[in-house]
């Protein structure tokens, strides 16, 4: 009887509700503060989101960017530091603003012994190098010498062989890229969604192996602010996949699923909060290719921002509500007679778009922003190989003009930043 009421109601009400539901928002969605009141008043939908954010930012103060045997601080600034010392010219003294949060966050750990080895000879090495070619200035001074107060304190504080040293090296001395375009083309067209394994375990070695090439992956100011949760047991992998909402029909076949944790306790700032999100999407593709050349297969799963998985998930892995899951990846020996969706690609005039009017070529980014103008339109790359109507002349213009603007918004941006 209820029921049938319910669906009266809905039936009668449906229509003027929606109605109604579409203005309010379309009228919220005018500017900033409407849209806040719209979403204080009818919605809970970034509650949780906003929870995570300040919770994080709070532990961040409390804890000072110390996660475990890592330091969020320490990887930030050090990694400033070396961008410092990459810089052409060299603009001697830099780094004054952090260099005393960063010396003592580094002798702390140097004390506490808590920070992971490599971590701390990363920042030991970097931290030497600045110190060798800055000059005396009285704030550089006094870093300096607690730094190799600290150094001369610790035991085996030996400098390394100037080629084992974790500071920054040219370009032309990186490994030279062994893999041409048509294999990781083939690698990333091998690379599918696979939704049906064969019940054989994953070796936890092969899950390393995948995860060591995830770490390689780049992550904002190198902080890498997340972790993979690895759960074995297929009868656990399954009752966490079916936490998320896309995992009917196949999630009893999973043998093993790894849940992508970011960690917001990263973060003194909101403007911050979605980095959790690229950073761990970045290393999760680069640990489904490494599956996929290790003979396994995966399927990435989303995670919904609903307040009760949220809450279930945590429980599951006992996370703290600055620790938001970003995404399952199901791992596997994939089943050969399983079937995989055709799911074809965008084409590359869709997904390319190439920017800007000659008119906003030659503004800089400050005189951008001042200005009223609406921002430059895009349109769509073409070329004659994608069958672009433009004359060659236009084209070819284009190719001169594009490269001087973007070479000059760089320049500005260097100018005007020194941290990411
Ligand atoms: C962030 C993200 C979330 C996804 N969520 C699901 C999911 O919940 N369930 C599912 O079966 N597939 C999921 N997929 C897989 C996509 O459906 C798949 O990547 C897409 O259809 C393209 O197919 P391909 O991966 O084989 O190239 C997800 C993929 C991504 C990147």
């Amino acid at each position: 009887m209820r029921r049938q009421l319910r669906r009266a109601l809905v039936t009668t009400m449906g229509r003027p509700l929606h109605w109604f539901s579409n203005t309010v928002q379309a009228v919220a969605a005018v500017n900033g503060t409407l849209a806040a009141l719209y979403y204080l008043l009818f919605s809970r939908a970034f509650r949780r989101e906003q929870q995570a954010t300040l919770a994080g930012k709070v532990a961040y103060h409390r804890c000072r960017g110390r996660l475990g045997a890592s330091s969020t601080v320490l990887r930030r600034n050090i990694h400033r530091l070396e961008k410092g010392l990459i810089m052409s010219p060299r603009r001697i003294p830099f780094a004054l603003d952090y260099l005393d949060e960063t010396v003592e966050h580094f002798v702390a750990s140097f004390q506490e012994g808590t920070l992971n080895a490599r971590e701390l000879e990363w920042a030991d090495h970097v931290l030497a190098e600045y110190f060798a070619c800055t000059g005396h200035e009285p704030a550089v001074e006094r870093c300096r010498r607690l730094y190799l107060a600290v150094k001369q304190e610790a035991a085996g504080g030996r400098e390394g062989r100037v080629a084992d040293r974790l500071i920054p090296s040219p370009q032309g001395a990186l490994p030279h890229c062994p893999v041409p375009y048509d294999d990781i083309l083939a690698l990333l067209k091998r690379r599918r969604s696979v939704r049906w394994f064969v019940p054989r375990p994953v070796p936890r070695g092969v899950v390393e192996k995948a995860v060591r090439a995830a770490s390689l992956a780049p992550s904002a100011c190198n902080r890498q602010p997340f972790w993979f949760e690895l759960l074995e047991a297929p009868l656990e992998a399954k009752r966490v996949a079916e936490l998320a909402m896309g995992t009917q029909g196949f999630s009893q076949n999973i043998p093993c699923l790894l849940v992508l944790v970011g960690d917001l306790q990263a973060f003194p700032h909101e403007r911050d909060r979605h980095v959790i999100y690229i950073d761990a999407s970045l290393a999760a593709m680069s640990l489904m290719l490494a599956i996929e050349s290790l003979g396994l297969s995966s399927c990435p799963i989303n995670w919904p921002d609903i307040p009760s998985r949220e809450r279930a998930m945590q429980r599951a892995l006992g996370l703290k509500v600055h620790q938001r899951p970003i995404m399952l990846i199901a791992l596997g020996y994939a089943d050969p007679e399983g079937g995989v969706p055709s799911s074809q690609k965008k084409p590359v005039s869709l997904l390319l778009r190439c920017s800007t009017p000659s008119s906003s070529r030659s503004r800089t980014s400050a005189s951008a922003a001042n200005s009223q103008a609406p921002p430059p339109r895009r349109r769509r790359c073409s070329s004659s190989a994608t069958g672009g109507r433009r004359g060659r002349g236009d084209a070819s213009r284009r190719r001169v003009e594009r490269p001087q603007g973007r070479v000059q918004q760089i320049r500005t941006q260097v100018e005007e930043t020194t941290s990411d």
